[in-house]
């Protein structure tokens, strides 16, 4: 009996021993694992510094309408107020207003419908309206090298030089312009109208020549760019003084209180070198029809303005 009892107690101590083995196995196999993702866990500090720059990056990438808003709101919402105001010009208004703090915000619009924020010369435009008076040529807008306008007329001898030529409606206009001077005893003569491409090139290479490519580029236009091969300019002397003392003469006089009446602007002014990017030339003058050339003279404005603000074809 005694003995039997002894085997009954070894085999309770075995069993606990082995529960005891168990539990410790589960346990483990349930703790290590998370202790093992804990040490390759980011702690508090670092979870919440991932978080601040995941708000920076969504900052970064907001929506395209609300920076454009905000553009706007820096140009003080001036699209609602002024109709020559270019959606597609904004960032170059922002800049340019940016880099001329003084100048008023209107002043910035026009000057950049201008393209005064950009080099002469530099991404050059084709020119709008071709066979229009309202085209514009100049530093930024080009002539292709094939263009000819349409309706060229020779000019009545007693008002030109011989072998002179501009587009119908503008000869009409000159014509008339120089038959009413001659009325007043004054005598406004065309010494030079249409300028095919080919003759600018060799103008503008002798000129080149003679100058040098600096001073040639400040009176006279690049081929291409010059508005004699629109064939509505026209340089006017007065058949006696050398073109270039036109300013001194009756004629020009006259021309300055007339010439709008007929349509034609003074191209060139004295005070309006930076945006027609040429020098003052008393004897150049542009038609543009009798409406615009009213209003260009009225305002005391230059081409460029009245197309930045007006005519608005970019
Ligand atoms: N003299 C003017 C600028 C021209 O060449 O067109
Ligand atoms: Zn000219």
């Amino acid at each position: 009996m005694k003995k039997k009892k002894k085997k009954v107690k070894i085999k309770w101590k075995n069993i606990i021993i082995l529960l005891v083995f168990i539990f410790s196995i589960v346990f483990l196999s349930i703790k290590i694992p998370k202790l093992i993702i804990n040490i390759f866990k980011d702690t508090p500090k670092q979870e919440e510094k991932k978080k601040q720059e995941m708000k920076k990056e969504e900052k970064k990438e907001e929506p395209v309408e609300d920076t454009k808003d905000q553009r706007l709101k820096e140009l003080d919402n001036i699209n609602e107020r002024i109709d020559y105001f270019n959606n597609s010009y904004i960032d170059r208004y922002i800049t340019y207003k940016n880099n001329n703090p003084n100048k008023e915000i209107e002043r910035v619009i026009i000057e950049v419908n201008m393209n005064l924020d950009k080099e002469v010369y530099q991404d050059i435009i084709p020119a709008k309206n071709l066979n229009n008076e309202k085209v514009l040529v100049n530093k930024y807008y080009y002539l292709d090298e094939n263009y000819v306008p349409e309706n060229l007329e020779k000019i009545n001898q007693n008002y030109a030089l011989s072998g002179m030529s501009m587009v119908n409606v503008a000869k009409e206009a000159f014509e008339s312009l120089a038959k009413s001077a001659k009325k007043e005893g004054l005598s406004i003569i065309a010494m030079s109208t249409y300028r095919s491409y080919n003759y600018q090139v060799n103008l503008y290479n002798r000129y080149v020549k003679q100058d040098g490519k600096e001073e040639a580029d400040t009176y006279s236009g690049r081929p291409g760019h010059s508005e004699h091969q629109t064939g509505l300019a026209v340089d006017v002397y007065n058949g006696k003084e050398d073109y270039t003392n036109f300013e001194k003469t009756k004629e020009f006089n006259w021309m300055q209180e007339h010439a709008h009446e007929f349509g034609f602007i003074l191209r060139f002014p004295k005070d309006k070198e930076n945006e027609t990017k040429y020098q003052y030339e008393s004897w150049h003058y542009r038609y543009v029809g009798i409406d615009a050339a009213k209003y260009i003279h009225d305002k005391n404005i230059s081409f460029e303005e009245y197309y930045a603000t007006i005519i608005k074809d970019w």
